[in-house]
């Protein structure tokens, strides 16, 4: 038997079950939150600096959603209690703001997730802090071309594990790590939802993509080893290493030969503080 309340909620389980979102208004849908996204991402350029607070991006993003209608999907997540991750260094994701000014020299990824009229955008993209270390920004460098290569292989028949194939090989050959215990996900009415989008692995590996699917890319890549820890506060990952970790994160539709990225940024912005890419 079925309640009318599970019939209602039946859109908001992750069954296991890999949804299709076929129709036009799916994907507008997700174009809309994840822009939103990605324009506040963009803000965020012009504010991170030295002498900034995590708490301060914090309240940023809660106001910026705010006035546009949307909610901050982690406000409240299973208990986490602030409206973005904001990792700092050698933490590899869901750091949580505080009051810590930033410094000069510092990378931090800022994770954002608007949810708008029911669709999920989640996105994130490293910001150097000043002027940073020339092995820090190859990190972003190296970082950002793992998930713009795990992209690139993303069209039907594919299965999930060329994308992380394609993310391993290149963090490999350029002497970096892939964190193994962190993955993308299926995304759209829900925020977390199959598939898992592993950033290691072999082509032949997990279900095959079709037109319709939606899911992050975010690969976690580290200088040191892949290694990770979360602290006693139940969140914050870090390396055990303690070495510098980086990550970027699109959200994605599959479609009829490739994929529509989502969260690209509006302002040119996607590598924020690193010199525009060529061509
Ligand atoms: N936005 C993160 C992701 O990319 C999830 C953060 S969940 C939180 O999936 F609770 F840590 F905020
Ligand atoms: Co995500
Ligand atoms: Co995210």
């Amino acid at each position: 038997m079925v309640t009318y309340i599970e019939a209602a909620s039946a859109p908001k389980k992750n069954t296991g079950a890999i949804r299709l979102y076929n129709t036009g208004e799916d994907f507008d849908g997700m174009r809309r939150a994840c822009q939103l996204t990605a324009r506040c991402l963009d803000e965020l350029a012009g504010m991170v600096k030295p002498g900034v607070t995590t708490a301060a991006i914090d309240r940023f993003v809660f106001e910026f959603g705010m006035d546009h209608g949307a909610l901050p999907a982690t406000l409240n997540y299973r208990g986490y209690k602030y409206s973005v991750c904001t990792s700092l260094n050698h933490v590899v994701c869901h750091g949580m703001p505080d009051d810590k000014p930033l410094r000069e020299g510092d990378i931090v990824n800022i994770d954002v997730t608007y949810v708008l009229d029911g669709w999920h955008g989640d996105s994130s993209r490293m910001y150097p802090v000043g002027q940073i270390k020339r092995a820090a920004e190859r990190l972003l460098e190296v970082t950002h071309e793992c998930l713009m290569r795990g992209i690139a292989v993303v069209k039907p028949g594919v299965r999930t594990g060329a994308i992380g194939a394609a993310i391993q090989t290149y963090a490999e050959k350029e002497r970096c790590s892939v964190v193994r215990d962190f993955c993308g996900h299926g995304v759209g009415r829900l925020f977390h939802d199959s598939p898992n989008i592993l950033h290691y692995g072999t082509p032949e590996e997990g279900p095959e993509l079709r037109e319709g699917m939606i899911f992050t890319i975010e690969p976690m890549i580290n200088l040191g080893k892949p290694h990770v820890k979360v602290l006693s506060d139940g969140w914050t990952a870090v390396t055990r290493d303690r070495s510098l970790s980086a990550q970027y994160e699109h959200a994605v539709g599959v479609t009829a030969t490739g994929c529509e990225i989502f969260t690209l940024s509006p302002g040119g912005l996607d590598r924020p503080g690193l010199a525009p890419l060529k061509g």
